[in-house]
């Protein structure tokens, strides 16, 4: 068959409903935005263990250590799922290293801002996992196979974040006036990042038609950006917290909630390496990569003996 008649029976699957699996024959495109966007997603899990990995030893007791500890050591594990999952795509976690430590490959923008009280680990887990379950269930269904299991299994571990977030601020909510302003500072700081995290809106996403196409997108940015701000509003309603938005505004002709306009210039600049700490979060990536080469050279010279010997 020449790639004309490949690409119409591929369609078809697509349309039909089924999952392309590694060995299926896809078009190069195809697999381009699967690595560019399993690989983004995959560099974002790591990179989002420091924001919080760095509250794991002042966490206010044993208990919330305990908790924290397990949701970061879950974030490693999302990354090796994804990691392993664009590898089904041809290409090596080696080099998808490389791409994140030479600043080449992007990450999630919300990983660029600095946590400055214990509030923001509840916040993160509210907002942030929240809004990362509203992708990803999503990209459960998406129609490459190894992509859409690895999403089934992240969603899982995110609705346990999101729950410990939200548990952590119901707690400082109704705590005294100082728990409760911390909690107030977090939500301030984080809300607008967290809704930036879906994207540009549809005519500013270049990727998006070509994704929904193949199904691998199923709903647009500000689609699920939507979705997310109506479920967050009656939580925040409920603990007592104000979203920092003047704009937001029920509309019952929609049934949805209004927002004002985002900062958008922020949010690319952020993107584009000059956010408030993405110089310090890939200088941590460095140090952890150069700390941990030691472990890299005993496995192989490990797994070399066991090859020799067998
Ligand atoms: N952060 C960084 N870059 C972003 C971004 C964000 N929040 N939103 C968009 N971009 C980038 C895109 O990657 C694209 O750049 P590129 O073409 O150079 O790759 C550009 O902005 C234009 O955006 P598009 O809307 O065209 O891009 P997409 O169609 O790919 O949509 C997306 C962006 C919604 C982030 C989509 O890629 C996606 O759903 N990715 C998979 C999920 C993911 O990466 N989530 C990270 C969340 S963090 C997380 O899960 C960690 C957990 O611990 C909470």
């Amino acid at each position: 068959m020449d790639d004309e008649l490949k690409l119409q029976a591929f369609e078809s699957r697509i349309g039909a409903g089924e999952t392309i699996e590694p060995k299926d024959w896809m078009p190069e495109g195809y697999r381009r935005q699967l690595i560019r966007m399993i690989s983004q997603h995959a560099h974002s899990e790591i990179v989002g263990m420091l924001p919080e990995g760095n509250w794991i030893t002042r966490a206010p007791s044993l208990r919330r250590k305990m908790i924290l500890l397990a949701k970061v050591q879950d974030e490693a594990g999302h990354g090796l799922y994804l990691y392993s999952a664009a590898e089904t795509l041809g290409v090596e976690r080696q080099e998808l290293t490389e791409q994140l430590l030479s600043g080449k490959a992007k990450y999630s923008s919300i990983f660029n801002y600095p946590t400055l009280s214990w509030a923001d680990m509840g916040t993160i887990g509210w907002f942030v996992d929240g809004a990362a379950i509203v992708n990803q269930t999503m990209l459960a269904k998406c129609s490459y196979g190894p992509y859409a299991r690895a999403n089934l299994r992240i969603c899982k571990e995110e609705s346990f974040h999101k729950k410990q977030g939200y548990e952590i601020i119901t707690a400082l909510a109704g705590g005294t006036p100082e728990q409760k302003m911390m909690a107030q500072d977090a939500v301030n700081r984080w809300w607008k990042p967290s809704l930036m995290m879906f994207g540009p809106g549809d005519k500013d996403s270049p990727n998006s038609a070509e994704l929904m196409k193949w199904k691998i997108k199923l709903k647009g940015n500000e689609e699920l950006r939507q979705r997310f701000i109506d479920l967050t509003v009656p939580q925040a309603q409920a603990v007592g917290l104000t979203l920092p938005d003047p704009e937001l505004r029920y509309n019952n002709e929609t049934g949805h909630w209004n927002y004002g306009e985002l900062d958008w210039k922020e949010f690319f600049e952020v993107i584009s390496g000059r956010g408030p700490y993405n110089r310090e979060r890939l200088k941590a990536r460095k140090e952890a990569r150069r700390n941990g080469e030691w472990v890299r050279i005993a496995a192989e010279a490990y797994a070399e003996k066991r090859r020799m010997l067998a």
